[in-house]
Parts: structure tokens; sequence; C-alpha cells
């Protein structure tokens, strides 16, 4: 049900606007919304022709051919699979040897001049973060880099082979940047995320719990599934 009311509401933003410029989360809640957005391209021939898209994240010092790297997972399960030209995709580049801050600036530029994002996806993260923006973000920040919480490079550390290559910095957009999209689609499914989620629609907004900074943009909807709303009230 999440995934399909996800894909649907982006399909339906692209019907819309066929120009719709998104943000693009990874990790495992989104899986199901691109199993179905390719199900409905291939179904229906939903048109990503003329669609642009922005990832919020990437890991520092993996090739972009590498298996476990954002490129990597959003080829696997997406861009491989509809029709989004090359040219309209954009991923923050952590390949080993870039200029990492020239980057983050390079990927600011580009998301103003493609006129902000229209629709942005996004997962919560079991620490609250948003993106790779963890405790203690500026709400005003940017696409930069970041040390990764030592929480979510533990669990990140369950992908890699060894210790040694498990990331500890990543490229991501900031919390101003996403706060910048004209509308942002939350999605948390488990029950594992629900504590969390109640804290984050429902808590205090604060630079300690990253995604509470949700709570301040006019238009925005969360998609839980049942075990991840189970701790928050329809209403206060
Ligand atoms: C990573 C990503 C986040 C994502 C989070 C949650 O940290 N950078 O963007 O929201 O994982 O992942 P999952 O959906 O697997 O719980």
């Amino acid at each position: 049900m999440l995934s399909q009311q996800a894909a649907h509401i982006v399909g339906d933003g692209l019907k819309a606007n066929p120009e719709l410029t998104l943000g693009l989360p990874t990790g495992s809640t989104p899986l199901g919304m691109y199993a179905e957005l390719v199900r409905l391209r291939q179904a229906e021939g939903l048109d990503f022709s003329r669609a642009r898209t922005f990832n919020l994240d990437e890991y520092i010092g993996l090739p972009a051919d590498h298996p476990k790297s954002y490129h990597a997972y959003m080829r696997r399960h997406f861009f491989d699979h509809v029709n989004l030209a090359a040219e309209n995709i954009d991923i923050p580049n952590g390949a080993p040897g870039i200029d990492v801050d020239a980057e983050s600036e390079r990927y600011e530029r580009a998301i103003h001049a493609a006129g902000g994002i229209d629709l942005l996806i996004v997962g919560i993260g079991a620490n609250g973060h948003i993106a790779f923006n963890e405790p203690g973000s500026s709400f005003a920040s940017r696409t930069r880099v970041v040390n990764l919480a030592p929480d979510t490079i533990a669990n990140a550390r369950r992908l890699f082979e060894s210790e040694a290559e498990a990331p500890r910095t990543a490229i991501t957009v900031g919390i101003g940047t996403i706060l910048d999209a004209h509308r942002i689609l939350v999605l948390a499914s488990g029950a594992s995320k629900a504590g969390v989620v109640r804290r984050v629609l429902r808590g205090l907004v604060s630079e300690s719990l990253p995604a509470t900074a949700l709570q301040l943009h006019a238009d925005v909807t969360a998609i839980l599934d049942q075990p991840a709303a189970l701790d928050t009230p329809q209403s206060l």
C-alpha cells in the first residue's frame, strides 16, 4: 500500500507535469515504490522521458560502479528500467579523488538551474536523520560533506564486506535544500520506525532530530505503513 500510494503520487505528478523534477531517496523503504514505478512504466507506459531526478545523497570513497554505491542502487532498482534520459539524472559524486566541496557547490547549482525540486521523497533514519543529515545538522544546511553518525555507520556496515570498507563520510543535500522542495513525501515502514516517526511528526522541532524540520514545510505528505504508524496519533 505504502509503495503503491507513493508511486501513484509520483505518477500523478508526472502526468500533470512531464518535466517534473524529483528528489530521490535510497534505503530499504523506497524499494517497493521503485518497483511499482517500474511496473507502471511497463504496464501503462508511464513516461519519464522529460523528468529530472536528483538523488539526496551518496557515500564518499566509493566509485560509481561499486555495487554498494547509491549510484548502483539507483541503476539496479530504477534507472535501468524506466525511460529517464541519462542527462536528466543527477547524483552527488562521492568517488575517490573527487573534490567534494566543489561537487557540493555544483550540486546546489544544478538543482537551482533545474528550477528546484518539485517533489522530494525521503525516508527517515533510525536516529531521525533525513538523507544523511545527522542529528545536530543545521536546518539551513546545504549540500555538503558530512561525517556519518556511529549508528549510521554500524547500519551501513551490515551491507559491506569489512569494517575498513564501510563508509564513514557522505555527501548529502542539506536540510535547507530539502525544505526548498515544493512538495515533500515522507515514507516510513516497519515497527522499528514507530518511535522515531511519532517524534518526527508530533514532537518538538529540534536540530537534534533532523527530520522534525519537515514540520516547518507547508506541503508534506507522510505515508506510513501500519507498524510504523502505531505510536502516532491521527490527531492531537
Ligand atoms: C540511509 C539513507 C537515508 C534513508 C535511511 C533509512 O541512511 N541515506 O536517506 O532514509 O538510510 O533507510 P531505510 O529505508 O533502509 O530504513
